[in-house]
Order: structure tokens, then sequence, then C-alpha cells
């Protein structure tokens, strides 16, 4: 398959068996399953992969990482993920997040299991640092697979408009704003940025290094690139990780319809989690 007129990238034979192989080794590694309609996108994003190392061929690449592995791993995990994010997207839960943290006790646990690029994770530590009571300190953990997303999020530097949904005198209190070459920039203040701790997270590896019970978890559009099982796999032990009376947001194209002995509909997208343990349960 020859996709590309752009010289920069084109030239590098496309086979329906090189994109076979590729949607098998994505969904093994990462649980993400590949559709038809990304052939072109996996094309476009591993090009860059294969031109950088010198290859000449999809067949090529994928023998190597087959055979070497290696770092080349991660790259190939963090070329075909999707990313996209935006501070308070899915701005509803964030009221629920607040009052959860006025609320609840002194230390609030929160993890964000898809953080990709921050603007999820900072827009939660925002919401905990202006209702936490006072002399309360929270716990606030972000992970992705994507370890390129990770080290943008620990930046926390961001355009303007990207900010934009950030109410002004919130975005005052902690973010600074860029000058001179830094102009139309913004970065998280120190006291914002240590409220978060980034780290790489499979959501798919059979052990997690996070440590729960957490009164939140935020799992926003990410289950929409696992097939039904991981889906329910994941939601399970991600009980496993909550206290009861803890909340889980999920994203709007998701849902959580069969597993209603473990997480109790609390608003959009956002469930409670009852029961005991998720093993008697399951
Ligand atoms: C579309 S973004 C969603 C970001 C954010 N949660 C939001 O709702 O705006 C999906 C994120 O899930 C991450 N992801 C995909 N597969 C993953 C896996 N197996 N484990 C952990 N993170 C994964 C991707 O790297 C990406 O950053």
């Amino acid at each position: 398959m020859a996709h590309d007129n752009n010289p920069n990238t084109a030239g590098f034979e496309f086979t329906a068996g090189d994109f076979e192989r590729v949607r098998k080794l994505i969904y093994a590694r990462a649980g993400i399953k590949l559709n038809d309609s990304k052939q072109n996108m996996v094309y476009s994003r591993l090009t860059r992969r294969i031109r950088s190392l010198g290859l000449t061929s999809f067949g090529a690449y994928l023998d190597r990482l087959e055979r070497e592995g290696g770092a080349e791993w991660q790259e190939f995990v963090n070329a075909l993920t999707t990313n996209l994010t935006a501070f308070y997207r899915e701005q509803h839960h964030f009221p629920m997040l607040a009052e959860l943290v006025r609320q609840g006790g002194p230390s609030p646990a929160i993890w964000c299991s898809a953080a990709s690029t921050g603007e999820e994770p900072y827009s939660i530590a925002m919401t905990v640092a202006d209702n936490l009571p006072r002399g309360g300190k929270a716990r606030i953990v972000a992970t992705d697979i994507d370890t390129n997303v990770l080290a943008t999020a620990r930046r926390g530097v961001y355009p303007d408009e990207a900010v934009r949904p950030v109410p002004p005198d919130q975005l005052r209190r902690h973010f600074l704003r860029g000058n001179g070459p830094n102009g139309g920039l913004v970065r998280a203040r120190p006291a914002l940025a240590q409220m978060v701790d980034f780290r790489p997270l499979n959501l798919l590896d059979p052990n997690w290094d996070v440590k729960g019970p957490f009164d939140a978890i935020f799992c926003r559009n990410v289950l929409i690139y696992f097939d039904k099982p991981t889906q329910k796999r994941v939601l399970e032990r991600m009980a496993e990780q909550l206290r009861p009376g803890g909340l889980l947001f999920i994203g709007h194209s998701e849902n959580l319809t069969d597993r209603r002995d473990l997480y109790k509909l609390r608003g959009k997208t956002a469930y409670e989690r009852v029961g005991a343990d998720v093993r008697a349960a399951a």
C-alpha cells in the first residue's frame, strides 16, 4: 500500500500483513485495538521510527522490533497511542471531586490512570488544592503507558490556548505566565507541580505500581481503546484500588453496565464503589 505523496515520508511499502502484525503487537503490549480505519495513522506514525532507525521497510522494522525489542518497544507504543486531552475536559466531574475533597479526610488519595500530557492531572490538582481543608495534604498519582506524554506532563508548560478552560483566578493561583521568549506560554507553579507524582504504568500489566486505596480514580477516555474483556478486567481491578464510597470517573463514550455489584451510578459517567471486596463479588 503506497499512501503518501509527501517526499519526506513516502516510499515505504506497507502491506496488509504488516498492518496485521502491528495490530497484534500493540494489542498484546498495550491492549489497544486498532480497527481497519487506522491504517493511515499506523503508516504515518511508524514511518518516523523506521526512518530514524535508518531502515527501509515495515517488514525490516517489525522483524527488528520482535528480534531485539528493548527500548524500541516503548517507542513503538508511544508512536501508537492517541493522547487527545484538555484542561477540565468533561467538566461535570470536577464539582463532584471538589465535594469529595471538601467532605473527606485531610489526606485524599487520587489516581489519574491515563494522564496523557498532564491537562487532566493538573485540573485534578487545582481542584484539590482549592478545596482541601486547611492543613490537609493530598496524594495524586498520575500514570500513562506513554513515556513521551509523561515527559510533557512533568514539564507542565502549556500554550495560552490550552489553559483557556481554566478560570482566570485559578490560572493566576496555579500557573506562572511566561514572558520574552516564553510569551504565550504558562508553567505550573512549583506548588502545583509538586502535588502530582507522574509515573509510567501500563493498565495491562498484572501488577500496578500504585498504592491504594484511593478516594477517586480517573480512568477517562482510555477504556475505549480496549476490547470488552480488557475493559471489564481493568474496571474490576480498579474496584480493588478504590475505598468503599470512593469515586470512579470514566469517559463520555464509555460505560459500566455489567458491574453494578461493584459500582453504583452517582452522576454522568461517575460511579461510586459499593460492596466490600471485589474478589468476593467476582
Ligand atoms: C485519549 S487519551 C485520554 C487522556 C485523558 N484521560 C482525557 O480523558 O483527556 C488516552 C491515554 O491513554 C493512554 N493509554 C493507552 N493505552 C494505555 C494502557 N494500556 N495503559 C495506560 N495508559 C494507556 C494513552 O497513552 C493516552 O495518553
